[in-house]
């Protein structure tokens, strides 16, 4: 016997009833989006590789050494989408959405690949849904998206949220950061783990996303982004932190919050939640107002976020949400004699949305009286010789134990 597949570390299989919170939040993003006037967009899940070298930046973990990407048949460069903000941007330019509209609020729930260590709440293949408006400069975009991912959280009543925040300039503020970055670190050099000594050189404004206790302490004193930026920087900052704090939204204004992609401007945000453990970022964005232009549009500033789903699954309490899913009836048939009457009945109560099931195992009488219960079905129909001989058939609500008799044609109307 040939021995059986598994699928790829970092995947998931998601089986029978835990599909019913993916279902319930699938169409809970779709209502809480439309209500801000987001629209859908789907972009392909593979796209040509440069498209990412070119917005997430070479030096970042993802562009560096998590994309799944391969040369096809034609010897084209391609990858399995890493994250859907690039692909957005993409898709506004060559579709000229800025002509359309001035502005676009677009959203997705699409899945994406990244070849990191699996672990609780990271995966190699995961789900987020995610906005990007593009169009607006003014910080009231800033403050709507961060007030619509803070409250999308609340309305799920997802407990110990904390929203930090941070402005990381212009670009040529960010170019003035590095350097004084470098400057500070340079002293502790030897100190730095490997990867930190590499990105000292490359990138060191990544060193501030270290989780590494000695690096931490080494970090500690760091000159603040926040006395680098600009008059320009500084007002659109508190401006978005004033419309913060007139609808009440607790923020922590954290220096050290750069973002792990190279496209961010200005604002950039997270929500994390400690009951997810290492990988606590529930969401994450800022934002871009150069993308577009890098990308070969027409300059246009835009902001957006991502949120993981599956830590969105980790920080839920599902059972305060009750999904559970129960057949509405179960149709019982003594034997095959019956199938067109039950196939007849199921259709008639499924177009008055109703669940219903029926046998496909011939299983005896009492086998399909178990399964009904197994499933937790509502009522169970019961039809059998006697029953369309005296055109009586026995309707059984599995709650009460009562049993009522109807004829063949009242079934539809009895329920
Ligand atoms: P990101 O921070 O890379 O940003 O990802 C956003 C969120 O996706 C994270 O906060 C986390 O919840 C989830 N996530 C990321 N990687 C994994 C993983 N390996 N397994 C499970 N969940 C994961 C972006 O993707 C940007 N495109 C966000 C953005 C949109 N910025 C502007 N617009």
């Amino acid at each position: 016997m040939p021995e059986p597949l598994k699928n790829i570390k970092g995947t998931q299989d998601i089986l029978f009833e835990d599909n019913n919170i993916w279902q319930y939040l699938e169409l809970t993003i779709h209502k809480f989006l439309n209500k801000y006037g987001f629209s859908q967009i789907r972009t392909p899940i593979f796209e040509n590789t440069n498209l990412f070298t070119r917005s997430i930046g070479t030096q970042t973990d993802i562009v560096s050494k998590e994309m799944y990407s391969w040369v096809d048949q034609g010897n084209n460069n391609l990858t399995l989408k890493p994250e859907a903000t690039a692909s957005v941007a993409r898709s506004y330019i060559q579709h000229k959405l800025g002509k359309k509209n001035p502005i676009n609020k677009l959203y997705y729930i699409d899945v994406l690949f990244r070849r990191e260590r699996p672990q609780k709440g990271r995966f190699r293949q995961f789900n987020q849904f995610g906005v990007e408006a593009i169009g607006s400069k003014y910080p009231e975009q800033d403050a709507e998206i961060i007030a619509l991912a803070y409250n999308f959280y609340k309305g799920l009543n997802i407990k110990n949220l904390t929203l930090k925040i941070n402005s990381i300039g212009s670009p040529e503020v960010r170019i003035k950061y590095k350097e004084a970055l470098k400057k500070y670190l340079i002293p502790y050099k030897d100190k730095l783990s490997k990867i930190s000594q590499k990105r000292l050189e490359t990138n060191p404004l990544r060193i501030l996303d270290t989780k590494i206790d000695f690096e931490l302490e080494i970090i500690k004193n760091i000159p603040p982004i926040i006395d680098f930026l600009n008059q320009s920087d500084k007002k659109h900052f508190s401006k978005v932190l004033e419309l913060l704090d007139s609808l009440s939204i607790k923020y922590i204004v954290d220096n050290k919050l750069v973002r792990g992609l190279d496209y961010y401007c200005r604002t950039v945000f997270e929500i994390q939640s400690i009951n997810l453990g290492s990988q606590d970022a529930l969401c994450g964005g800022g934002r871009y107002d150069y993308l577009i232009e890098e990308l070969g549009g027409k300059a246009t500033p835009a902001f957006g976020f991502a949120a993981g789903i599956e830590r969105l699954i980790l920080a839920l309490n599902e059972k305060e949400l009750s999904l559970s899913k129960r057949p509405d009836i179960y149709i019982i048939i003594t034997d095959d004699t019956y199938l067109s009457h039950s196939f007849k009945i199921s259709e008639s109560l499924r177009s008055k949305n109703l669940v219903v099931i029926n046998d496909m195992l011939r299983r005896s009488l009492k086998s399909q009286m178990k399964d009904a219960n197994r499933l937790n079905a509502c009522y169970t129909i019961i039809i059998g010789e006697d029953e369309i001989k005296n055109d009586k058939i026995a309707i059984k609500n599995m709650d009460s134990g009562n049993q009522d008799y109807v004829s063949l044609n009242k079934i539809e109307s009895y329920f």
